[in-house]
C-alpha cells in the first residue's frame, strides 16, 4: 500500500483532486493520506476532530501543548484557528475526556500562487529559456505546466521547478509573435500567467569566449585582441555575428571603439606606455533587431615597450602626443585607418594650393588687363594729340 501511494500517478491524481476540491473552496484542504492540512495565512482554519460526529466535550493541544493561538471550539468539537499566522503551524492533536487520542493532524498555512514575473532567453536561433519570480511567496510547494505557443500549436515547455525555468528547442523563430503561458500550481489554486515576445528580438548571444589581448613586438601603439565565438553559437556560416571591441588606456574615462566580422583585429592607436582595459561582445549580424551579448570580462594588457634605449624614441614622442581626452562624449568612434586620414589632409592641402593659384592668376590677369587698357588709352591719347595739332595746323 505505501508504495502504490508512493508511486507518482497515484500522488498525481490525489494531488491533483484536492486541487480542484481546492479551487471551489479553497479554505480548508485535508490530505487524508499524509494527515497534513493546509490552509491560508490570514484566514480563519477549521480542524476537525476525527471524521464522526463528536458530542463528548474534547481537548485540544498544539504539539503536545495545551497552549493554544487564538480559537474557539464549536459544538461539534472542531477547533476554528482565528486568522492564523505562520505560528499556528504545527501537530494538532484532540483527545476525549478520558484522555484518549481521537485524532491528530498536521497544519501547514501558505498562500495561493500569484502571477510570475517572466523573462526569456534566446543565446541563439534553436533554444529558448524561460524563467520566472513568483510576485507572492506561497511558503507551498508548487508545481508549473509551461507552454509555448508555436504556429498553430502549443508546445510543452520543459520546466525544471528547482531552477525555476523552463526549455524549448527549436521554436518557430521567425514567427512574429509567441505567446508563453505559465500555470503555477499548489494545495490552494492556481495561477496562469500569460507572456507575449518576439524571439527574434529577445535574440542576445552569450559573449564571446577565450578572449585575449596581446602586445604586437615592436609596435608601442598596438595592440593584437581575438577571440572565440560564444559555445552556444555554433552555426558561424548559417548566422554571422558583428562583434564590438573596446579599448582605453587604464584611469580614461573614454572608450575607444572598433566593430569586425572576423574573431581578431589590430589597436592601432593605443596609448604607449599604458596599461589597457579591453573588452569584446557581440550581436547577430543579420537582424538589426537584436540584443548586444554582455561584454566579455575586463582584461588588462600593457603595449610593447623598447626598454633597450632609454631615451624616448620619435615613435614613443608621436604616442604622447595623441589627442586622448578631446572629446567629451564617453564613448568616441575613431577611424582606424590612418591612410584615409592622411589622404583627407592631403586633398585638405591639394585644394589650398589650387585655391591660391585661382587666386594668383586671377590677380595677374586683371593687373594684365588695367595695363592693356592704360596702354591702349595711352595710345588713343596720342593719336588725339597729333590729330589735333595736324588741324591746328590746317586751320592756321
Ligand atoms: C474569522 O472568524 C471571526 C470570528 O468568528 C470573524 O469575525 C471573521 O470575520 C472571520 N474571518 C474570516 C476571514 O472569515
Ligand atoms: C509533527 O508530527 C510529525 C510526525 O508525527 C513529526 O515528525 C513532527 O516533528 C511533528 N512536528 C512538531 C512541530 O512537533
Ligand atoms: C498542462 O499543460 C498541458 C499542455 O499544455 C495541458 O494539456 C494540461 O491540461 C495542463 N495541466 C494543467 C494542470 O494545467
Ligand atoms: C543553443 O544554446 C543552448 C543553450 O546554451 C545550447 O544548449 C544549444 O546547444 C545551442 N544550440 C546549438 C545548435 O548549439
Amino acid at each position: 500500500m505505501p508504495g502504490l501511494l508512493s508511486s507518482p500517478v497515484c500522488l498525481t491524481v490525489i494531488w491533483f483532486l484536492s486541487w480542484s476540491l481546492c479551487s471551489s473552496r479553497a479554505q480548508i484542504w485535508t490530505d487524508e493520506v499524509s494527515g497534513v492540512q493546509y490552509g491560508r495565512l490570514d484566514s480563519n482554519v477549521t480542524l476537525a476532530c476525527g471524521k464522526s460526529p463528536i458530542r463528548i466535550p474534547v481537548v485540544w493541544h498544539l504539539n503536545h501543548n495545551s497552549a493554544l493561538p487564538w480559537h474557539k471550539v464549536t459544538t461539534d468539537g472542531s477547533l476554528v484557528l482565528l486568522h492564523v499566522d505562520h505560528s499556528a503551524q504545527g501537530n494538532y492533536s484532540c483527545y476525549d475526556y478520558q484522555g484518549r487520542l481521537l485524532h491528530s493532524v498536521k497544519l501547514r498555512l501558505g498562500h495561493p500562487p500569484g502571477l510570475l514575473s517572466i523573462s526569456c532567453q534566446v543565446p541563439n536561433h534553436t533554444h529558448v529559456r524561460c524563467s520566472w519570480v513568483e510576485s507572492v511567496r506561497t511558503f507551498l510547494p508548487a508545481k508549473y505546466n509551461a507552454s509555448l505557443r508555436n504556429g498553430q500549436e502549443w508546445r510543452p515547455c520543459i520546466v525544471d521547478v528547482t531552477h525555476k525555468h523552463c526549455d524549448v528547442d527549436h521554436p518557430a523563430f521567425w514567427q512574429t509573435t509567441h505567446i508563453l503561458r505559465i500555470t503555477e500550481i499548489n494545495v490552494l489554486g492556481s495561477q496562469t500567467t500569460i507572456v507575449r515576445f518576439r524571439l527574434h528580438e529577445l535574440l542576445k548571444p552569450d559573449p564571446p569566449e577565450s578572449v585575449l589581448a596581446k602586445e604586437l613586438e615592436g609596435y608601442p601603439q598596438r595592440l593584437m585582441v581575438s577571440w572565440n565565438f560564444p559555445s552556444s553559437w555554433p552555426l558561424q556560416n548559417a548566422f554571422p555575428l558583428v562583434f564590438h571591441i573596446r579599448y582605453r588606456p587604464l584611469g580614461s574615462m573614454y572608450w575607444s571603439e572598433i566593430y569586425s566580422e572576423d574573431s581578431h583585429v589590430v589597436v592601432h592607436d593605443a596609448l604607449a606606455g599604458n596599461p589597457h582595459q579591453v573588452q569584446v561582445r557581440a550581436r547577430d549580424e543579420v537582424n538589426a533587431e537584436s540584443q548586444w551579448s554582455e561584454w566579455s570580462p575586463l582584461l588588462l594588457v600593457h603595449p610593447w615597450e623598447d626598454y633597450s634605449t632609454s631615451e624616448p624614441s620619435e615613435d614613443k614622442f608621436t604616442d604622447y602626443m595623441f589627442p586622448f581626452n578631446t572629446k567629451p562624449e564617453t564613448s568616441t568612434a575613431k577611424s582606424h585607418n590612418p591612410v584615409v586620414e592622411d589622404e583627407g589632409n592631403l586633398g585638405l592641402v591639394i585644394l589650398l594650393v589650387l585655391f591660391s593659384v585661382v587666386i594668383l592668376t586671377t590677380v595677374l590677369s586683371l593687373i594684365f588687363v588695367v595695363w592693356v587698357r592704360q596702354r591702349r588709352r595711352d595710345h588713343v591719347s596720342k593719336q588725339e594729340l597729333t590729330s589735333m595739332v595736324k588741324m591746328k595746323s590746317m586751320s592756321i
